[in-house]
Parts: structure tokens; C-alpha cells; sequence
């Protein structure tokens, strides 16, 4: 493996969801732009990046974003930027503003990791309560949130590479699906 494929292979494999951060550090605005750069570079369908990006800094909003999220939400992380789509600027149905909005929350989430930083996808939200907080009107979508913030915890790289997720050529009805190996957090 070349240098780039090691490194672009450590950043995948070594992003990991991160629950619990350094108190008192906060995520210089260098990075945060460095994040915003990543999310507006990912796939978008037509390139419409039909996104908008809301950076959540001020700790008073923090703290009601995260206390809007009762469960599985309610982390230390000092900055979170929540991911909108806006589908006016989309000039068919259907939900490609979501896809987009995914693969910039991705690019985030992994230019996080090269930086030394932890995050979080959060999707268990409430849509009219974060509409409320953060001034979202109707018309644009709240699709994710992601946290970010230095971390206080550290968690193996690892892919969850699994044989029987894999079809070749076309789709195998005969295959077993047992459930996967899933839990919440
Ligand atoms: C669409 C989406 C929504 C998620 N929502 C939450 C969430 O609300 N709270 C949370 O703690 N983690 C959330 N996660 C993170 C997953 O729990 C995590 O990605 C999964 O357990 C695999 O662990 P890893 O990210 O460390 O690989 C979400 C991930 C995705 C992709």
C-alpha cells in the first residue's frame, strides 16, 4: 500500500464514534472551517449541494440542542453543526438532498479524525424541536447533526466487514439474513 492509501484507510477504519470529550477544549476555528471545506466537497446528485450547514458554538445552544435529546445525545462535545437540506433547490422528487446531506455529514466526520478530533453523528433528534432552537423554517430540513470536540476516550480502527452483506453479480433472495450484529450506541 502507497502512503495515501494507508492514510486514507487509517482515516476510515479509525473513525469512530466518540461519546465523551475533553472539558474546557474547544475546536479551534481553522478546524471548523476545515470541516466545512470537507462537508462541501462530498457527492452531491447534479451538484446541487442542495445543503446548509448551521455551526452551534454559543454553549447556551449547545446545551439546549443536547438537552432536546434525551437519549443517546446528551454528550460533552463543545461544538456540534447541524446538516440542512434544501430541497427547494432541487428540481425533481425525490430525496437526493438527503444523500447529500449524509455523504457531507461523512466527510466531516472523517476530516474530524485527520485532524485529532472526535465525533458523533447524531440522528435522534427531534425535527420540531431543533427546528425551534436553531431558527430552522420550514421549508429546510434537518437531516443530521454531528458533534465534534477533542476526545476522552479512544476506540480501536476496525471495518465490520461481513461476507454474508455481499452479493456478486445480482442479488441472492436464497441467503440467510440474520439479524446484525447491532446495539445503540
Ligand atoms: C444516521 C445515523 C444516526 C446516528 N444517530 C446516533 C445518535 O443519535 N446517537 C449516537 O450516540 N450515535 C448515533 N449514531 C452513531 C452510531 O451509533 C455509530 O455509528 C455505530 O454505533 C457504529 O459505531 P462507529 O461510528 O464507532 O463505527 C448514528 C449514526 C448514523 C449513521
Amino acid at each position: 500500500m502507497d502512503l495515501f492509501e494507508q492514510h486514507v484507510f487509517a482515516g476510515i477504519f479509525g473513525r469512530r464514534s466518540i461519546r465523551n470529550y475533553v472539558e474546557g477544549r474547544e475546536v479551534e476555528p481553522e478546524k471548523i472551517m476545515k470541516l466545512l471545506q470537507a462537508a462541501m466537497a462530498a457527492p452531491s446528485a447534479c451538484n446541487i449541494q442542495p445543503w446548509d450547514f448551521i455551526v452551534v458554538t454559543d454553549p447556551d445552544l449547545v446545551r439546549q440542542v443536547k438537552e432536546s435529546i434525551e437519549r443517546f445525545g446528551n454528550y460533552n462535545a463543545p461544538m456540534l453543526i447541524a446538516v440542512c437540506s434544501y430541497p427547494d433547490l432541487i428540481p425533481w422528487q425525490g430525496d437526493t438532498g438527503m444523500a447529500d446531506c449524509c455523504a457531507a455529514i461523512e466527510n466531516m466526520l472523517l476530516a474530524a479524525t485527520a485532524m485529532g478530533l472526535g465525533s458523533v453523528w447524531i440522528g435522534s433528534f427531534k425535527r420540531d424541536r431543533i427546528r425551534q432552537i436553531l431558527n430552522i423554517p420550514e421549508h429546510v430540513v434537518p437531516v443530521g447533526l454531528a458533534y465534534f470536540g477533542y476526545p476522552a476516550e479512544s476506540r480501536p480502527p476496525r471495518t465490520r466487514y461481513l461476507e454474508e452483506a455481499v452479493h456478486w453479480q445480482r442479488y441472492d433472495p436464497e441467503r440467510p439474513h440474520p439479524p446484525r450484529p447491532g446495539h445503540i450506541l
